[in-house]
């Protein structure tokens, strides 16, 4: 028979199978409407399972936080990967030994020291290694500014040896944003930003393909991806309380519901409670597994997560 939630010993991840899928469905349905593929980060979930939730059972292309991640999706038949994290020589030899394997990984820069090593690099090993350059978009982050000529500079030193592929931004600064309109103002400086970096470059002769964009909340605040080529989002497959706009750092927060008048319950020692996570990513990265159900308190599934970097 099935375990229930009172089963598990506490503290453990319930993941709810409807919630994801309605997370999941909402972001498709908005891409699909502004004609954009997404690129999913897997770096809130970690997990193939969440992953093929989102796929529909098959494979697509994610952004990865390490590559330890990028390694192991890899082994999962994943193939189109972005590894965003400004990238350093000590990294090259397993982005060169999954580049070998097969699997399409970019790496991310926005320097020219950066540039220069990765082209050399490329050249010794033989393989171009592709490259997006990161943009700021809100000057809250990495990233050259998109008027920058160090993007130029960035960009001549890439396609010297390795491969431009073209550019990303992340809209770190929507995170701190108080209101739609604010969130809505991100999303269209992201995309700005981005495109403008692209028309430079292919102006300078690259032919830039990729445009890269992405946070939860600008994902879904954006009305107009003109000139971008794909969408990054993680968080939003499971959201959380900052996403939900109330999060701060206490273990947990017991309140009503807006709009009810209860009193709050006198709860005894030992009383299990379900607890929204404040921050989807922290919160699930202290676990190994999710516990799985769909609407009612069955364990239906276990699914793992991956770890380490
Ligand atoms: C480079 C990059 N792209 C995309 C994302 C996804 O954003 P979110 O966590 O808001 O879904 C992140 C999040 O950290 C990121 O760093």
């Amino acid at each position: 028979m099935n375990e229930t939630l009172a089963d598990p010993d506490t503290p453990f991840a319930v993941l709810d199978r409807s919630r994801l899928e309605r997370n999941v469905g909402r972001l498709a349905e908005h891409l699909d409407a502004l004609g954009v593929p997404l690129r999913l980060h897997v770096k809130t979930a970690k997990s193939v399972e969440v992953a093929a939730v989102v796929f529909g059972g098959g494979t697509g292309p994610i952004t990865v936080s390490t590559l330890a991640e990028a390694e192991q999706f890899a082994d999962a038949g994943y193939d189109d990967l972005v590894y965003p994290v400004g990238i350093v020589a000590s990294k090259l030899p397993r982005v060169l030994a999954l580049l070998r394997r097969g699997v399409r990984l970019a790496v991310v820069l926005d320097s020219a020291e950066q540039a220069q090593v990765v082209a050399a690099a490329s050249e010794e090993a033989g393989v171009r290694i592709p490259v997006l350059v990161e943009i700021d978009c809100d000057g809250h982050r990495a990233g050259l500014e998109p008027d920058d000529p160090a993007v130029l500079d960035v960009g001549r030193l890439v396609a010297s040896g390795a491969e431009l592929r073209g550019v990303l931004s992340h809209a770190g600064g929507s995170y701190h944003a108080t209101s739609a309109e604010e969130i809505g103002r991100a999303a269209d400086e992201e995309r700005d930003a981005v495109v403008r970096a692209a028309e430079r470059l292919r102006a300078d002769g690259h032919p830039c393909p990729v445009v890269s964009v992405g946070s939860t909340p600008t994902a879904f605040a954006a009305t107009d991806l003109t000139g971008v080529t794909e969408v990054r989002a993680g968080t939003y497959v499971f959201f959380d309380t900052v996403m939900h706009g109330l999060g701060n750092q206490e273990h947990g927060i017991l309140s009503i519901l807006p709009g009810g008048d209860a009193p709050l319950p006198d709860l005894p020692v030992g009383t299990r409670l379900r607890i929204l996570p404040h921050h989807a990513c922290a919160a699930a990265s202290q676990h190994r597994a999710y516990e799985v159900v769909d609407g009612t308190a069955t364990i239906e599934a276990t699914w793992p997560r991956s770890g380490g970097w």
